[in-house]
C-alpha cells in the first residue's frame, strides 16, 4: 500500500486481549471452557442491568442521551459529586484515550510503570508523546523514581491502584506524600478499575484529593462497571476529576460514546447492591480460597487486592498455558509482561475454581514443574 502511516501508530503492539471463549473452544475444539484469563465477573452481570437492557430493546432506532443525564446524575449522587465532575467513557479504556489526547501532545511527557495496564502506553504513543515506563519495585509502583523520573514536561502519570497485573496496592500514607511532592502542572491519574476488592483501609479519599486540589497536583480517578458490576461486554466506565479537566475530556469525545444499552444497563448495575455486595463477597471467599490451594500444589501464589493473583508456577509460565488450554482452562500467560515463570487467574465459580485447580495440578505433573 502507498499510503503513509503515521510513525507514531506503527510502533505500537497491539493489545493483547484474552482471547474470547469461543474463539479457543473452536480453534481447540474443547467445550465449556473456563475462562479465568481477564478479570472477568464471573458470577455474571447484575440481573437488574439485563431487566433493564430487555426493556429498553425496542429503542434501538433512536440516538441515546449523549449527556447520558440519568446516569451521570446517578453516578454523581452516589459518588457525592456533582454531574460536572464525571465523564463517561466506553469502558475506562476510553477516558484514558481521553486524558492523553486532551493533555498531550507531541514531545510530552508520561510516566507509568511496567508492568502495568498496557492501554496507557499506547494511547500515549498514539499521540507521539514520549512514555517514561518505570520498573516496578517489589511488585509495586515505585513512586520514588518516578518522582525523580518528573520534569516539567510532564503531563500525566498513570498510576493503576491496585496494580494489574501484579494486584497490589499503594499505601494511602505514601500516596498522600507522593501527591503533596508534585508539581502542580501535571495530573496524576489514579485507575482503579479494581478498586472494590480492595480493602478499605487501602482506599483514599477521592473527594478531597478532587475538590481539595489548591497547591497540589490535581488527581484523576477512573473506575469501571467491567469488574465488579459484571458487565465487561457492555463497555462502560467513568473518570472522576476536576469540572475543569472534565470540560477538556468532553471536547474530545464523540457525542454518543455511551450506547443506549451501556446507559440503562449500567444505571440499573448501580442500584443493584445486592448483586455488588455478593460478587465483593464470594470474591474474597473464592481468593482465600484459591491462595490457599495453589499453594498446597507447590506453586507460589502472591496475595492481591484484587480479583485475580499471580502465581509462580516454577517452570515456563507459556508451556503451561497451552498445557492448561488443551484441558480447557484458560489463564493469562505473564512471558509478555517479562514474568516468564508466571500466570495470573482471577477468581471464578466454585466450578471454576475446581476446575482450574484439577487442571493446574494435572499439568503440574505433566510438565515436571512440581
Ligand atoms: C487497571 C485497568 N484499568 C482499566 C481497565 C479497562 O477497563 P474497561 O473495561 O472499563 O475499559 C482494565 C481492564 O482490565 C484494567 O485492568
Amino acid at each position: 500500500m502507498k499510503i503513509k502511516i503515521s510513525p507514531n501508530v506503527s510502533s505500537i503492539q497491539p493489545y493483547p486481549p484474552g482471547k474470547p471463549l469461543e474463539e479457543l473452544e473452536r480453534q481447540y475444539g474443547i467445550k465449556n471452557a473456563v475462562k479465568l484469563a481477564s478479570n472477568e465477573n464471573p458470577w455474571g452481570p447484575s440481573p437488574k442491568a439485563v431487566r433493564a437492557i430487555r426493556a429498553e430493546l425496542l429503542n434501538l432506532h433512536r440516538y441515546p442521551d449523549a449527556l447520558c443525564h440519568s446516569l451521570v446524575t446517578a453516578l454523581a449522587e452516589k459518588m457525592g459529586l456533582d454531574p460536572g465532575e464525571i465523564v463517561l467513557g466506553n469502558g475506562s479504556n476510553e477516558v484514558i484515550d481521553f486524558l492523553v489526547k486532551a493533555f498531550v501532545t507531541e514531545g510530552d511527557e508520561v510516566i507509568t510503570s511496567y508492568p502495568s495496564f498496557l492501554m496507557y502506553q499506547k494511547f500515549v504513543q498514539a499521540r507521539g508523546g514520549i512514555n517514561y515506563i518505570v520498573p516496578l519495585k517489589n511488585m509495586k509502583h515505585d513512586l520514588a523514581v518516578i518522582r525523580e523520573t518528573v520534569s516539567e514536561k510532564t503531563r500525566l502519570i498513570f498510576l493503576d491502584n491496585p496494580n494489574n497485573p501484579t494486584g497490589t496496592a499503594i499505601a494511602p500514607v505514601d500516596l498522600y506524600q507522593f501527591l503533596s511532592d508534585l508539581p502542580e502542572t501535571l495530573i496524576v491519574v489514579l485507575d482503579e478499575a479494581y478498586v472494590d476488592f480492595m480493602d478499605k483501609q487501602l482506599r483514599v479519599d477521592f473527594y478531597s484529593l478532587i475538590r481539595n486540589a489548591e497547591g497540589r497536583c490535581p488527581v484523576v480517578f477512573l473506575r469501571t462497571l467491567s469488574k465488579v458490576y459484571g458487565l465487561a461486554g457492555l463497555r462502560i466506565g467513568f473518570g472522576m476529576m476536576a469540572r475543569e479537566i472534565a470540560a477538556c475530556l468532553h471536547k474530545v469525545r464523540q457525542p454518543f460514546n455511551i450506547n443506549q444499552m451501556a446507559q440503562v444497563g449500567a444505571l440499573a448495575a448501580l442500584a443493584d447492591e445486592e448483586h455488588y455486595q455478593n460478587t465483593v463477597q464470594r470474591t474474597g471467599k473464592g481468593m482465600e480460597f484459591l491462595l490457599a490451594e495453589v499453594a498446597r500444589l507447590g506453586c507460589r501464589p502472591y496475595p492481591s487486592h484484587t480479583n485475580f493473583f499471580l502465581i509462580d508456577v516454577g517452570g515456563s509460565a507459556d508451556a503451561l498455558y497451552d498445557a492448561m488450554l488443551m484441558k480447557g482452562v484458560i489463564v493469562r500467560s505473564m512471558s509478555a509482561y517479562g514474568f516468564q515463570n508466571l500466570i495470573r487467574i482471577n477468581v471464578g465459580t466454585d466450578e471454576e475454581n475446581g476446575r482450574f485447580l484439577k487442571a493446574l495440578a494435572e499439568c503440574l505433573t505433566e510438565l515436571h514443574y512440581v
